[in-house]
C-alpha cells in the first residue's frame, strides 16, 4: 500500500462501504485495534483508570491465539523474563515495560481469578486446565472495568484530523483521542492475522523493519527430507546451535524437516543459506562409547552400538545413511570419528521454514526507534501507540511473548 501523507488509510477498494453499522456517536478516550493479548490488556488497564475504551477486532472471538497457545494450556508467562529473552533491533527497548509489569504481576491477576497453574519447565507457567480460562479472565476484567469490545468489525479507514483519530469500520465510524494498534504479527493468517498494524505504522511515517516467520519448524531439501521423513514423529533431547546461540531442548523429526522446542528456538536466529549444528546426544561421548564397544563387544552390530546413545530408529537410520554395516570390530577409527561428527556436530542447511502458516510469532515489525519505551507512544504522533507483537520485539519460546504483550499493553494502558 502506498504511503498516504494525509494520514488516511483505506483497507479496501471502496472505503465508503458501510454495510451494517451505525456510529456510536461517542468520543472515546482510546480505540484499540486488536482484541488479542496486548489489546485486551491495554483496554483493561486504561478502562480501569476510568478511560472510555473501545476495543475493535475483525475476528468473531477475542484472544484466539491465547486459546490455542501452549497446546491449549497457554504458557502465559515466564518468571525469568528479561531483555536477554527478546530479539529486537534495539535489545534494550523492552526493559522499561518488562520492569513496570512483571511476570509476578500477571500471576497475581491469574490467582485473583483462581486459575490453577503449574511451572512446566524452569520459569514457564501454564494453566492446569485450559487457555480459555485466560481469555475468559481478560474478557471479565475488560467488562468489569467498563471497556467496550466490538468483534466481527472490519477496519476500513484510519485517519487523524483535528486532533482526533477517526476509524471507519464495517459498523460505522468511531472517534478517539488516542489509537492503540495491537493487531499482532503475520503468523497464522487463517486465524485472522493481517499486516494492518504495519500499514498503519507506515501511514503515520513510522519505519517498519522487515518481518520474518519465527518459532517455526525448519524444512529440508528433498534429499534431506527422505532421512527426516523416515524418522517422522521421533523426538530426542538435542543441543541446537547457530553461531553463538544454543538451545538444549527437544528436537522432533517431521515429514518436512525438523521441529520441536530446540528447533523453534533456533529458527528465530537462523539465517537462510547457513547451517545449524545439532548435537543429537549432548550427554554422551559417541567416539568413546564406540571405541569401548569395539573392545568389549566386537561382534555387536554398529547400529546397535550406536543405539546406546540414540533411539534405535535414529541409530539405524544414521548408520545406514553413512553406509556403515556389519560388526563394530570391522569399523576403523576414521569411520568411528565420522560417526562421532554426525552425532555430535550434525551440520544441516535447512532450505527454509514452514512460514507464517505455522509460525508462533513474527520477527521484525514497527521499529522501536519511533516509539517511547515507557508508553509505546509514537514519538512523532502523539496519541498513537503500538503494542504487542506488531512491534519489533520478539520473545523466545517459553511464555516470553505473552509477557511482552501484557507488559507493553499495560505500559500503553497506563499512559492513555
Ligand atoms: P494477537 O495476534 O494475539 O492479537 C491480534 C489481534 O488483532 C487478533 O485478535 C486479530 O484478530 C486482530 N487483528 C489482526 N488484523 C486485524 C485487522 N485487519 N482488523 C481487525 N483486527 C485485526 N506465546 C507465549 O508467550 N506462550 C505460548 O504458549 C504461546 N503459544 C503460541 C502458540 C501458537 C500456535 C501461536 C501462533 C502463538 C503462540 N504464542 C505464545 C505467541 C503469542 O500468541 C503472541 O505473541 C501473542 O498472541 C501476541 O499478542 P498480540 O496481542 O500482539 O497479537
Amino acid at each position: 500500500m502506498p504511503e498516504d501523507k494525509t494520514n488516511t488509510l483505506s483497507f479496501e477498494t471502496n472505503p465508503s462501504h458501510n454495510p451494517t453499522g451505525k456510529p456510536s456517536g461517542k468520543l472515546w478516550d482510546a480505540i484499540i485495534l486488536g482484541a488479542g493479548a496486548a489489546g485486551l490488556m491495554a483496554g483493561i488497564t486504561a478502562a480501569g483508570r476510568g478511560k472510555r475504551v473501545l476495543v475493535l477486532d475483525h475476528a468473531r472471538k477475542a484472544g484466539e491465539k491465547i486459546r490455542i497457545s501452549g497446546g491449549g494450556r497457554c504458557n502465559f508467562t515466564n518468571l525469568d523474563a528479561s531483555a536477554k529473552n527478546y530479539i529486537s533491533n534495539n535489545p534494550r527497548f523492552c526493559i522499561s515495560a518488562l520492569k513496570a509489569y512483571t511476570p509476578k504481576d500477571f500471576v497475581k491477576l491469574i490467582d485473583q481469578h483462581a486459575i490453577a497453574w503449574h511451572e512446566k519447565a524452569a520459569g514457564q507457567l501454564f494453566c492446569d486446565e485450559s487457555a480459555k480460562d485466560v481469555v475468559a479472565m481478560l474478557l471479565d476484567e475488560l467488562e468489569a472495568a467498563g471497556g467496550r469490545l466490538l468483534l466481527g468489525t472490519e477496519i476500513k479507514v484510519v485517519e487523524q484530523r483535528d486532533g482526533l483519530f477517526h476509524v471507519a469500520t464495517s459498523r460505522g465510524s468511531e472517534q478517539a483521542r488516542a489509537l492503540v494498534v495491537a493487531t499482532g504479527g503475520k503468523s497464522i493468517p487463517k486465524m485472522g492475522a493481517t499486516g494492518l498494524g504495519y500499514d498503519i505504522a507506515k501511514q503515520f511515517g513510522l519505519d517498519v523493519l522487515p518481518t520474518r516467520a519465527a518459532l517455526v519448524p525448519l524444512t529440508f531439501s528433498d534429499s534431506q527430507k527422505t532421512f527426516a521423513a523416515g524418522l517422522a514423529g521421533l523426538s530426542v533431547d538435542a543441543e541446537v546451535r547457530f553461531g553463538k546461540v544454543r538451545f538444549r531442548e527437544g528436537l522432533l523429526f517431521t515429514h518436512r524437516g525438523l521441529s520441536g522446542p530446540s528447533i523453534l528456538q533456533i529458527s528465530a536466529y537462523w539465517q537462510e543459506g547457513r547451517p545449524v549444528t545439532i548435537d543429537l546426544a549432548p550427554d554422551g561421548n559417541c567416539l568413546e562409547t564406540l571405541i569401548a564397544a569395539r573392545k568389549s563387544n566386537p561382534k555387536q552390530d554398529i547400529a546397535t552400538s550406536l543405539s546406546t546413545l540414540l533411539p534405535k530408529r535414529l541409530a539405524k537410520a544414521i548408520a545406514e545413511r553413512e553406509g556403515m554395516k556389519g560388526h563394530i570390530a570391522e569399523q576403523g577409527d576414521k569411520l568411528l570419528r565420522k560417526l562421532d561428527e554426525v552425532v555430535h556436530r550434525w551440520q544441516v542447511v535447512p532450505v527454509g521454514t514452514e512460514g507464517y502458516r505455522t509460525a508462533e510469532v513474527t520477527l521484525g515489525g514497527v521499529d522501536t526507534k519511533g516509539l517511547s519505551s515507557k508508553t509505546m507512544q509514537a514519538n512523532a504522533m502523539p496519541g498513537l501507540y503500538f503494542i504487542g507483537e506488531v512491534v519489533d520485539v520478539t520473545g523466545q519460546l517459553g511464555g516470553y511473548n505473552f509477557q511482552w504483550a501484557w507488559a507493553s499493553g499495560v505500559a500503553a494502558g497506563r499512559a492513555l
